[in-house]
């Protein structure tokens, strides 16, 4: 310590430094500012620990005596503030974080949503169900086919003029996206031996310009049953059942000659309208029906082509839009709804 500073200036800059670091000590924010204000005020380059070490060098034994219990003294002081502020800075920010990051563990957890079973594909397991307690088995269709099966096999050879009437899409190898899941009969009554009795849920595909009734995408189930003696009375019979358990209340079901070239004879069954009961409404244009689905006696020339003799055997079959019976169930107007992806929809069923 330098001889021309006088004791008198010593204990005055103790006093300096004392005061300069409590207000430096009051503005500090946090604990990292905090550790660099430690080193400052007590570390061993500090002015106040220089001048402790200085203090053997004094001459007189009292000044050496004042100087040291003042510096000492406020090296106390300010040890004692530093880990008061040290503390207080500690428990600002505890009670900040239980602010920040409140917990309450009473408060129900986050729910996950999680989708659930499209309407069509419920209402096809519904359709299964009825028709299996019928005693028809459950086939399903390749949703790429050949011509051979989605159109010869039921009687429509090339150039036929109906094939029109089933326009889709074709592979570059002359596969056919399937029209109708009619594609499966042959495959079916050539495999087993009657009595037969299947249905064909599956998706289908036409070149169809969409709209509320119509779309280029739709669920079909097609039907058939072969065995000796089967005529259309017990056809009208099965699908009256069917349509009764379908609705959950009674029905009445009418046949109206038709043209489908793998039915002979052919036509379209219609039912007692399901909104009206008959009664006659805007859905069913006053008439009381609703014609819903193809059906007739299996052409004989379907059966042959999968080695059944019609001159034994006859059978019946019909296929139905899935989307069309769903409709009437709900009284959904428009068709599109089912595929568009629209949740307030789909959440209803
Ligand atoms: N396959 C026909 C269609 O897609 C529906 C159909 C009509 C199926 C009459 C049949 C039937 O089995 O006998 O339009």
């Amino acid at each position: 310590m330098a001889d021309d500073i006088n004791n008198d200036n010593l204990l005055e800059r103790i006093g300096k430094l004392v005061s300069e670091y409590k207000e430096s000590l009051s503005i500090a924010q946090d604990l990292i500012a905090l550790e660099s204000l430690e080193i400052k005020i007590l570390g061993r380059k500090s002015e106040l620990t220089n001048i402790l070490k200085n203090i053997k060098d004094l001459k007189d034994p009292q000044d050496k005596k004042r100087v040291g219990q003042e510096a000492n003294f406020a090296k106390q002081t300010l040890e004692k503030l530093l880990s008061e502020k040290k503390e207080s800075i500690k428990k600002d920010y505890l009670a900040n974080v239980e602010i920040k990051e409140k917990l309450d563990i009473t408060l129900p957890g986050t729910k996950f949503e999680t989708g659930h079973i499209h309407p069509v594909t419920q209402m096809i397991a519904l359709c299964e169900d009825i028709f299996m307690k019928m005693g028809f088995d459950v086939y399903y269709p390749n949703a790429i086919d050949d011509d051979y099966h989605n159109f010869e096999t039921v009687n429509l050879p090339p150039n036929h003029p109906a094939r029109d009437s089933w326009d889709t899409f074709w592979t570059e190898d002359d596969h056919i996206a399937i029209t109708h899941t009619s594609s499966m009969q042959n495959r079916i009554l050539s495999s087993k031996n009657p009595p037969i009795r299947a249905i064909v849920p599956g998706r289908c595909f036409r070149h169809e310009a969409t709209d509320a009734r119509h779309e280029h995408t739709f669920n079909q189930i097609e039907g058939i049953y072969v065995d000796k003696g089967v005529n259309l009375t017990n056809m009208l019979g099965v699908l009256q059942e069917f349509f009764s358990k379908f609705y959950e209340k009674e029905v009445k079901v009418k046949f109206t000659p038709d043209f489908f070239p793998f039915v002979e004879p052919g036509g379209m069954m219609s039912l007692s309208c399901i909104l009206c009961d008959g009664k006659g409404c805007s859905v069913c244009k006053q008439t009381g029906w609703l014609e819903i689905l193809g059906c007739g006696m299996i052409h004989p020339k379907v059966l042959e082509m999968a080695n059944i003799d019609p001159n034994t055997y006859s059978g019946f079959a019909w296929g139905f839009g899935v989307e069309r019976l769903i409709m009437l169930k709900y009284d959904i107007n428009d068709i599109r709804l089912f595929y568009s992806g629209n949740l307030d929809f789909l959440k209803q069923f």
